[in-house]
């Protein structure tokens, strides 16, 4: 008896800690699509923000100013709505109730009757616009401008607790205020308040703040606390969907790409920060490039990566420096980046309006689709980048980061078109058509210049899909990362301010999930054969895709990569289908050729791809030449 009931408790538990782990076990198929859905961003926010204009010295006339200017010169129409107010808009938290108080001497509208400050007056007046209001937190106690900017005019004010304005504490609190009360649209959040409050630091011992223990480390990455950070995000995120059930919102995530938010970001909020922030340099553009490039298969609709706003108009990116301001804007279209000016509005020369109103580029950035564009061509100088669009189309970009004019070849396998078809290009800057070619077509490139153009040919899989063209319908649900390790491949330029990284890699997710490369970045290659096309991910990885029902197989080569860093572990491949096995591999190891899986995946809504290793090894692995047949 005494046995028995041992037994059967002892069974119950085993089974409880079983459920658990398939709950925690992120390899457990789902069946579902599980990237985070809510808020509005089902292509990447575009407007304007502050910040890059005006650093911390913002004001009601400025951000107005640019509010008019998006409407009347036509931008607004074209998609441009967002008027974000950046860092600098607060005075201090009243201490009798907590509440946040507006610096009304540079908000004058805020000012209402009574003992409260509002932004409502202001948002009123820019949702009559047509346009939608941002407006900028922080996710600690304290801002970036209170440890950045110490000679800002408009740091917050008063004893050490008023002057606590970002949320650690305060999050329904605030987040409430901010959209119920004031009606905001979007939030940006930045992390300076997890970052740079520590006990040494020169604003603990200087100004006088409350010491944070950090959960991002500023020089030492690894030391970086990412489940304790995206669990305050995703409070944040909670707190987002309860005082917006219209779901008119956006959570914009500022991490600067660290605490792994390269990741995780798809799952709690719309954008995440891939980088920390952008200057008008040549450098330190190649550097937020860089931090979002390799990431296509992170972001989708609803999700984006943020190499940070634009800074078309300053710079190396001035009226003087036009290549480069074209260049910037292309690049980000193609990546689907948040398309946010930086620029003071008021007055802007009409060759920096015809930049962001290129209606072309906007419509490649807007793509219903959301696949964010793939690497089909990587070197030092010239990258080749290709964007798949709803319209059967593709957009192509063929940028030069070098100094010096250089030429390179446009192939059809970079388009994946096939090579005996004519391919049509027609360039959307110059609006011009060019000669259709075959097989491959020859650019010269002037330094620092990026050719940008519609692509028309016949695919090479006929009714096909590579999974690589569709990114935006692809979740990595666990990537197989055993550590966090930054991305070495990122620019890493010049730091006019010293101390504060960039000099070594920051970001976490190297080894991540790549279209068309292994993990590592190099060509798919398992046992003795090279795959152009392809997923290379890590052994322990799920990725979730979107089949929707239109297809009628999935198929692949599958073996161990060759970049793989582990050569001795075994992996398997599955494929399932609305959470069923659908098919499997054998055990394979390094050197053995690949194997190739077929599915039929006929009324399938999501198939999942997961490769398990027989250890808890990171093994570099490649779905080569995977692909959705009709
Ligand atoms: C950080 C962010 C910037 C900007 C400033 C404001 O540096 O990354 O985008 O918001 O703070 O102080």
């Amino acid at each position: 008896m005494k046995l028995r009931w041992f037994t059967t408790s002892m069974l119950v538990g085993l089974s409880l800690m079983a459920a658990a782990h398939a709950q925690t076990d992120p390899l457990t198929p789902t069946g579902k699509w599980t990237a985070h859905q809510t808020g509005q961003a089902q292509t990447p926010p575009m407007g304007w923000n502050s910040f890059n204009a005006f650093r911390i010295e913002v004001s009601e006339d400025k951000v107005m100013g640019a509010a008019e200017a998006l409407v009347d010169t036509g931008l607004a129409k074209l998609g441009y709505v967002y008027v974000n107010i950046d860092d600098g808009w607060w005075l201090k938290r009243r201490q009798t109730d907590g509440r946040l108080e507006i610096r009304t001497s540079i908000f004058p509208s805020a000012a209402i009757k009574g003992k409260d400050t509002s932004f409502k007056p202001f948002t009123d007046r820019l949702h009559r616009m047509g346009l939608k209001a941002g407006i900028y937190s922080e996710i600690g106690r304290n801002a970036c401008s209170q440890a950045w900017d110490l000679k800002s005019p408009n740091l917050p004010e008063g004893t050490v607790a008023e002057r606590e304005v970002g949320l650690e504490g305060h999050v329904d609190q605030d987040l409430k205020l901010f959209f119920t009360d004031w009606g905001f649209d979007y939030i940006k959040i930045d992390a300076c308040g997890v970052a740079d409050y520590t006990a040494n630091a020169k604003v603990i011992t200087t100004p006088g703040y409350r010491v944070r223990e950090p959960l991002i480390a500023r020089d030492r990455p690894a030391l970086d606390k990412a489940e304790d950070l995206k669990a305050m995000y995703v409070e944040v995120a909670d707190s987002l969907r309860k005082y917006n059930p219209d779901n008119d919102y956006v959570l914009s995530i500022c991490s600067w790409g660290r605490a792994d938010v390269r990741t995780w970001g798809k799952d709690v909020g719309n954008l995440w920060r891939t980088s920390y922030d952008i200057n008008p340099t040549w450098g330190s553009m190649l550097h937020s490039f860089d931090s979002a490039v390799t990431r296509p298969l992170y972001a989708g609709p609803g999700r984006w990566n943020d190499p940070d706003m634009l800074f078309v108009g300053k710079g190396d990116f001035d009226v003087n420096h036009l290549t480069e301001a074209k260049s910037h804007f292309a690049l980000w279209a193609m990546l689907n980046a948040p398309l946010l000016i930086g620029y003071d509005l008021r007055g802007a020369p009409k060759d920096l309006i015809d930049i962001w109103g290129n209606a072309d580029l906007v419509a490649v950035n807007q793509d219903k689709g959301g696949h964010q564009a793939v690497l089909a061509y990587r070197s030092n100088d010239v990258q080749i980048l290709v964007k798949t669009l709803s319209n059967g189309k593709k957009a192509v970009a063929l940028f030069n980061r070098s100094e010096a004019a250089k030429t390179v070849s446009l192939t059809a396998r970079d388009l994946k078109f096939d090579a005996a078809k004519p391919i049509g290009l027609r360039n959307l800057w110059s609006k011009e058509t060019l000669p259709a070619f075959t097989g491959s077509q020859r650019f010269t490139l002037g330094a620092h210049e990026t050719l940008v153009f519609e692509a028309e040919g016949t695919h090479r899989l006929g009714q096909g899909t590579y999974l690589s063209e569709i990114p935006g319908r692809i979740n990595v649900a666990a990537d197989g990362i055993p550590f966090p390790e930054g991305d070495p491949h990122i620019y890493q330029a010049t730091r006019a301010s010293a101390g504060r990284g960039g000099d070594t890699p920051m970001y976490a997710g190297w080894g991540g999930a790549q279209a068309d490369a292994s993990p590592y970045g190099t060509e798919l290659t398992v046992g003795e054969k090279a795959f152009a096309y392809g997923i290379g991910v890590l052994s322990g990885s799920r990725m979730e895709v979107q089949a929707n029902g239109e297809y009628r197989r999935f198929v692949a080569s599958v073996g161990v990569d060759a970049a793989t860093r582990n050569r001795k572990a075994a992996v398997t491949f599955q494929i399932y289908g609305d959470g069923r096995l659908l098919t499997e591999s054998k055990p394979v190891t390094y050197g053995d050729a690949a194997a190739d899986l077929t599915a039929d995946v006929s009324g399938v809504r999501v198939v999942e791809l997961i490769v398990r290793a027989n250890k808890d090894a990171a093994v570099a692995t490649a779905w080569g030449d995977a692909r959705f047949e009709k």
